[in-house]
């Protein structure tokens, strides 16, 4: 079966980016390319877009499938969106009008069972999106202790079970070490099973997948600096979007928005403001947007996107 990648919230995305004829943006996460690809539409016939993937193989399926149509107003570079604030202007986006982080994996990667990225996929447990950079998870597994890997499963998956399941894998690791999806899942099913009285839609094992996805690519810090970079590279006017599939992500999307509406960071028992910061976003969307029920039927993936917009004031 063909594997393809939908675009979530796609008429969200553009709407609140705005793109239109001349204009620069970035997407900083291009995956299978669905929302550059509508942003190049839009932006036609002269827009430029830099698209940005850890993953090599994301870069090279996108630049096959769209460059014939777009030649070079899609400039693309392998890099983590963490490093936004050389990449941009070196690729010649210096100022932009806006810019998208759809945050995750793509469906071609948890298709991948090369990555084992996905408890159904299965295959040995990799997860980095650039492969070329860090330790796969199964490093991780065979080397931390069980305090640490119940604070990464506690921390990243917020996994009531973390200490339970930590033990686990410590425990089969003194015969055979965990080294496939497969295997993980099977463990945690084993050691952390779902109560039949509380049915769940998710598989046992998804928060522990999630936490060692975010720790194996350093996620939650990684955003952090992509989301102050992206801001950084902004005209005024120029709209910054944001994706996000689960709270940890959401909590920083939402609190960086709210610290930049805010500017000064003064503690509040100061009478006047010493630290000088003026405010730099307004909010576009005061609540995150989510997919309807009929984007969740049509692509479940879609199920726990947010979506926050916000667009950056002039200084
Ligand atoms: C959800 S997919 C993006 C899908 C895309 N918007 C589309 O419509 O096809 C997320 C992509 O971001 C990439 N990615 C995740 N974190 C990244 C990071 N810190 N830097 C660069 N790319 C990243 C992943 O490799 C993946 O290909």
């Amino acid at each position: 079966m063909e594997v393809g990648h939908i675009p979530v919230l796609a008429d969200e995305v553009m709407s609140m980016l705005a793109p239109a004829p001349g204009s620069l943006h970035i997407d900083a996460t291009l995956g299978g390319g669905g929302h550059t690809e509508r942003i190049l539409e839009a932006t036609d016939p002269d827009g430029r877009l830099l698209g940005l993937d850890a993953d090599g193989a994301a870069i090279a399926r996108v630049v096959d499938r769209l460059r014939p149509r777009f030649g070079d107003r899609l400039v693309t570079r392998r890099a983590n969106f963490r490093e936004l604030s050389t990449v941009a202007p070196e690729a010649g986006f210096g100022q932009v009008d806006g810019a998208l982080f759809d945050l995750g994996l793509s469906s071609y990667q948890l298709a991948d069972a090369e990555r084992g990225f996905g408890f159904r996929t299965g295959g040995p447990l990799d997860m980095r999106f650039d492969t070329s950079r860090g330790v796969p998870a199964a490093h991780l597994l065979a080397t931390l202790d069980a305090d640490a890997l119940a604070t990464l499963f506690g921390r990243y998956g917020e996994e009531p079970r973390s200490g339970r399941i930590a033990r686990a894998i410590v425990a089969q690791r003194e015969t055979t070490p965990v080294t496939t999806a497969e295997e993980l899942a099977a463990l945690v099913e084993r050691v952390a099973p779902p109560n039949p009285r509380q049915p769940r839609r998710t598989h046992p094992a998804t928060r522990v997948f999630q936490a060692l996805r975010i720790a194996v690519n350093e996620e939650l810090d990684a955003l952090q600096e992509g989301l102050a970079a992206a801001l950084d590279l902004l005209r005024p006017g120029g709209r910054l979007v944001v994706l996000s599939y689960h709270s940890l992500e959401d909590r920083i999307v939402k609190r960086f928005f709210a610290a930049e509406r805010r500017g000064c960071v003064c503690p509040p028992e100061l009478p006047v403001c010493a630290c000088g910061r003026d405010p730099r976003l307004r909010l576009v969307t005061r609540r995150s947007l989510t997919p309807s029920a009929a984007e969740v039927e049509a692509n479940p993936r879609a199920r726990s996107a947010r979506l926050r917009a916000a667009e950056r004031l002039a200084a």
